[in-house]
């Protein structure tokens, strides 16, 4: 029997994804990328382990927001019985692991996998388990490579090259240690547990020994758990080749949304929109929600979500974007590197553009000022016609009537 995590932490963390999480009952991990919420794919990922019975979110949002999510998904995975425990406050990437370790250990699990809810990945997790039943460490992370620049912002990893045990864990280090990095993904032995045991013990002890210090039931899974584990030669490391990407901004989401889309076209492309003689014109990966309209003179695509019920009018054309549910554009309108928030309303002829992203940890400035690359228009934006936006923020409820470029407009 195995069992899963997915470790979806909480509103406080919700900041850096604004403007779509302000205002909403939307959850970052319930954000829609390639039409479902980011942790549905964690799901339809785990859905194919064999013995796999049972799914745990952990984190610390109110308990009815994950209810209609859990409904949805116990029908579409019915196999798997998914739940949400909520830690009583932020307790840490393994705080909550530790404080609901009975409930993880029921029914015995052999291994438990832990996943970060804000990436998207190809969850190698088959592999991931061959590889974690040739050693005899007690995890199995999963490693990629990325650009030397920007690796520290990351847990880094220092691996032997044979058997790929880690001899270094550096969680975000100030100077360059290795383009290696943790992608946030984990396969346990429920040994673990003893090892979590002794972390938080040894906090205690500093705590113990320094007056300044209040113990809290804080844990760290990368500083308190998996270093410790390095330095005993029971972490390994699973090197992938195939995508990975953090989903950290509201921007992210659009180059993540652009990798399911791929994955879908090996795995599923009858969930793409296919191009049909009388539809509209199709370029590369497009999702269209079975609700959604779009005219036949649009032209949409590479890499295009329309959520349930939005309106796509005449020759529209959009690219490498987002449109949520019930959003309307109108006819002629270009959307190019966009997030359209829930029921914003687009007018003819305007124009709404950001600067794609290949790399989100790298900052575009001008004049030192931090310009946002994705256009993101929150919940129920308008954008009167013939208005160009170009590389804004946009707060919800504001109406749009001059055109404006690299502002954040609240
Ligand atoms: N339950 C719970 N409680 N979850 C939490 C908490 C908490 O107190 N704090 C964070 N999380 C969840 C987040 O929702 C996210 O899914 C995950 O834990 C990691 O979030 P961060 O703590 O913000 O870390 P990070 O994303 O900057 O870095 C982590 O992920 C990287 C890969 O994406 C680290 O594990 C890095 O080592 C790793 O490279
Ligand atoms: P691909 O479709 O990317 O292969 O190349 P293309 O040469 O057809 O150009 P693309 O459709 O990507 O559009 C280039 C620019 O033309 C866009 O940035 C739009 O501003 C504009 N454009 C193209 N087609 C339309 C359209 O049907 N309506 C509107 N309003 N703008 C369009």
């Amino acid at each position: 029997v195995y069992k899963a995590i997915i470790l979806v932490g909480g509103p406080s963390r919700g900041t850096r994804f604004r403007p779509l999480s302000l205002n909403l009952n939307v959850p970052k991990p319930l954000f829609p990328v390639a039409g479902h919420p980011i942790i549905w794919h964690h799901l339809e990922a785990l859905s194919k382990i064999k013995g796999l019975k049972e799914v745990l979110l952990i984190g610390f949002f109110e308990d009815s927001i994950f209810h209609r999510f859990i409904d949805d998904a116990a029908r579409e995975f019915p196999k798997i019985n998914i739940r949400y425990l909520r830690e009583y406050q932020s307790l840490g990437t393994a705080g909550g692991l530790y404080h609901f370790r009975d409930e993880i250990q029921r029914g015995d699990p052999q291994q438990i996998f832990v996943l970060n809810a804000d990436v998207a990945c190809s969850f190698p997790l088959k592999e991931m388990m061959k590889f974690h039943n040739t050693h005899r460490g007690l995890c199995t992370i999963l490693g990629t490579k990325v650009a030397r620049e920007v690796a520290n912002k990351y847990g880094c990893l220092v691996a032997k090259p044979e058997s790929n045990e880690v001899l270094h864990y550096v969680e975000k280090p100030e100077s360059f240690i290795s383009d290696l990095i943790s992608c946030g993904i984990y396969l346990f032995d429920c040994a673990i547990f003893n090892e979590m045991k002794k972390a938080m013990q040894n906090k205690k002890n500093q705590v113990d020994q320094d007056q300044f210090m209040d113990h809290d039931d804080q844990l760290r899974l990368e500083q308190d758990l998996l270093r410790p584990l390095a330095e005993s030669m029971k972490l390994f490391v699973y090197v992938t080749n195939d995508f990975w990407r953090q989903i950290k901004t509201a921007g992210s989401a659009v180059p993540a949304n652009a990798l399911y889309l791929e994955q879908y076209l090996e795995t599923n492309p009858e969930r793409l929109l296919k191009k049909e003689s009388d539809g509209p014109t199709i370029v590369g990966c497009v999702y269209k929600h079975p609700t959604a309209f779009v005219d036949p003179s649009a032209k949409i695509g590479p890499n295009v979500s329309i959520g349930p019920r939005a309106v796509i009018g005449k020759g529209v054309r959009i690219k490498d974007s987002i449109i949520l549910d019930n959003a309307e554009i109108k006819a002629n309108s270009c959307i190019i590197n966009s997030i359209i928030g829930w029921d914003s309303k687009i007018g003819t002829w305007a124009r709404v553009e950001g600067t794609s992203i290949t790399n989100d940890q790298i900052v575009i400035t001008q004049n030192g000022v931090k310009v946002p690359s994705i256009t993101i228009l929150a919940k129920e934006v308008i954008v009167r016609d013939e208005i160009i936006i170009r590389n804004c923020i946009v707060l919800p409820h504001k109406e749009l009537k001059t055109s404006c470029h690299n502002e954040i407009l609240m």
